[in-house]
């Protein structure tokens, strides 16, 4: 096809910063205000809402809620123009808003908030389809600890019944309520989805880590509340495309050099010692730990913005509540973190070449249902991928989103395959908002699909050999 080769060259034009596999070129953010280091370190305020799910409907669709992040819902969607036919839509996003991985609780007992997750804990249970193990009880958790097991303090979960990292109730009612609102547009206001769940032409997914599972209890649900159980799709944690969990060291170690000695993630390290020396004089926790606390801002943000989320307070030091993180503090670790993924996914050149190669087959899994769709091949009309902000960064660094930063609890990307007369166009949005990129293609908003389908195929190839003999060192 004349058009697709014109692309080909067109994307490979600009380019500094070609890197082989298979043809993938750096478009660098085009907003670096969010991205400057300078900002991060000695800058002020928090960058977003990082205390409470509810972001005020005249700012939602322009506000970065951690917490809860803006997605598609009825009061901003924009319907296309009638021309155009939608004909398919997949959508992945974030979790919700969750318990702290207890890998990010302080250890040695410096915590100094006890969780509570009684009868919030989470279901699991197996089920037959009919007979006598057809009708069970839905089976719950509560975690717990024991004084006779000698083991029990080195994870600092201090008698909590939380099973660390859980959705909370708070996150399972923010799942609803993205269900309902996803409802509300594709199903009641564009009547694109049946009004009753068509599992031959709808799938939902979900990742091993089993807080996507909790998600969509309540988002299924929502969407579809007559349904009182459900199968979602599921691969091995071996290989599982989604999470994303199969094995590329390729692109780790793309990643490992722009994050190693004498790179500007090294450098940020050391300007932020002064900031680790506030933090760990609260945890107690030393500087050569090796439990993650100093090679990345990444536990120290999960702790307090889990915290501040569900209302608790800042933590302050268990022997001496005197010292303790203030709100500047907390505020400085979220620009920092939210530095780290812009750095890791858009801003340092070889970030593409690692989005790709991480998130590959996923990129792959999509490619190829929406070219089935133009193909005729492809009957589904909704695959629905609940997923983490592992997924979801290196999906937005291969898409070389405008503006890095880190995605937060329920961020939503969603592809729109629409048709118009013999033609096929692409919306992506993010955020409930077609997504602005910094490559030729600019804010992807009815994308010619040719062009698209080519970008894609820049970062991954045309089928999935290509990626794997990349990421095995072929
Ligand atoms: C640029 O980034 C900053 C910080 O993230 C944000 O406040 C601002 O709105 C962005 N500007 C544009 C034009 O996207
Ligand atoms: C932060 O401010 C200090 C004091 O003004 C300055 O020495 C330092 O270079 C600044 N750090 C960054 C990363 O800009
Ligand atoms: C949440 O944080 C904002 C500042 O970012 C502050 O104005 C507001 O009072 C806080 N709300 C609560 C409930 O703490
Ligand atoms: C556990 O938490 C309780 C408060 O919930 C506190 O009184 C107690 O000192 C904590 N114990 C340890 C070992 O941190
Ligand atoms: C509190 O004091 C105890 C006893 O000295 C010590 O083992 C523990 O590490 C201290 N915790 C913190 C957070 O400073
Ligand atoms: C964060 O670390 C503090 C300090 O030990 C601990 O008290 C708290 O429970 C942790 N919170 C979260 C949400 O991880
Ligand atoms: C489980 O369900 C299958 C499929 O409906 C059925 O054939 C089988 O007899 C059931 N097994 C038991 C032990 O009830
Ligand atoms: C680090 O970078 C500096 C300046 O670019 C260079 O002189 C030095 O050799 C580099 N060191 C290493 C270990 O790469
Ligand atoms: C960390 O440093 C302390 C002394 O500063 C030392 O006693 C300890 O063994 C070190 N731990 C690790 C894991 O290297
Ligand atoms: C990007 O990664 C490739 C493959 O490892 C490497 O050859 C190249 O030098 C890297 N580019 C930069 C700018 O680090
Ligand atoms: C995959 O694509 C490559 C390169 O275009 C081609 O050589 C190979 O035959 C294809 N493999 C399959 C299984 O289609």
């Amino acid at each position: 096809m004349p058009v697709l080769s014109k692309l080909v060259l067109a994307f490979s034009a600009a380019n500094a910063a070609v890197a082989s596999f298979p043809s993938v070129v750096h478009y660098p953010p085009l907003n670096s205000t969010g991205d400057d280091l300078t900002f991060a370190i000695n800058g002020t305020g928090a960058p977003g809402i990082f205390n409470s799910s509810f972001t005020p409907d005249d700012i939602y669709s322009v506000t970065y809620n951690w917490c809860n992040m803006p997605h598609v819902r009825t009061k901003e969607y924009k319907v296309a123009d009638s021309s155009y036919k939608l004909e398919y839509v997949e959508l992945i996003h974030r979790h919700h808003k969750r318990t702290p991985y207890a890998s990010n609780i302080f250890p040695n007992g410096a915590e100094d908030i006890l969780w509570n997750c009684d009868g919030e804990g989470p279901a699991t249970y197996g089920k037959n389809a009919t007979g006598p193990g057809s009708v069970v009880l839905p089976i719950q958790w509560s975690a717990f600890t024991s004084p006779n097991n000698p083991f029990t303090t080195i994870q600092g979960f201090n008698g909590s019944n939380c099973q660390f990292p859980q959705i909370s109730a708070d996150g399972i009612a923010d799942s609803w309520t993205h269900g309902f609102d996803l409802a509300s547009v594709y199903k009641d206001k564009l009547g694109f989805l049946p009004a009753e769940l068509d599992p031959n032409r709808m799938h939902y997914r979900v990742t091993n880590n089993v807080i996507t599972s909790q998600v969509a209890g309540g988002l299924i649900k929502a969407m579809y509340p007559d349904l009182t159980g459900y199968q979602v799709l599921i691969q091995s944690s071996s290989f599982d495309s989604l999470e994303p969990a199969y094995s590329c060291p390729a692109a780790n170690a793309v990643n490992s050099q722009y994050q190693g000695a004498n790179s500007t993630w090294a450098q940020h390290l050391q300007l932020a010692a002064p900031v680790y020396d506030k933090l760990d004089a609260v945890s107690n926790i030393p500087r050569n730990d090796t439990g993650g606390w100093h090679v990345s801002f990444d536990h120290y943000y999960d702790n307090l913005s889990a915290k501040q989320c569900h209302g608790f307070p800042l933590p302050r030091n268990v022997n001496n509540t005197d010292i303790c993180v203030d709100q500047d503090l907390a505020n400085t670790v979220y620009r920092l973190g939210n530095w780290e993924y812009a750095y890791n996914f858009r801003l340092a050149q070889n970030s593409t070449l690692y989005s790709a190669g991480d998130y590959g087959a996923w990129i792959l899994e999509l490619k190829a249902n929406l070219d089935g769709k133009v193909a005729g091949t492809n009957q589904d009309i909704y695959r629905h991928n609940i997923a983490h902000d592992g997924s979801v960064a290196p999906l937005m660094g291969a898409l070389q989103v405008a503006n890095g930063y880190w995605p937060g609890m329920g961020t939503e990307v969603v592809f729109e395959l629409y048709s118009k007369s013999n033609s096929w166009f692409i919306r992506v949005l993010i955020g409930g908002q077609p997504m602005q990129t910094s490559t030729p293609m600019g804010t992807l908003d009815m994308v010619d699909y040719n062009t698209f389908h080519t970008y894609l195929e820049s970062l991954v190839g045309t089928n999935g050999s290509e990626l794997f003999a990349w990421c095995n060192g072929d």
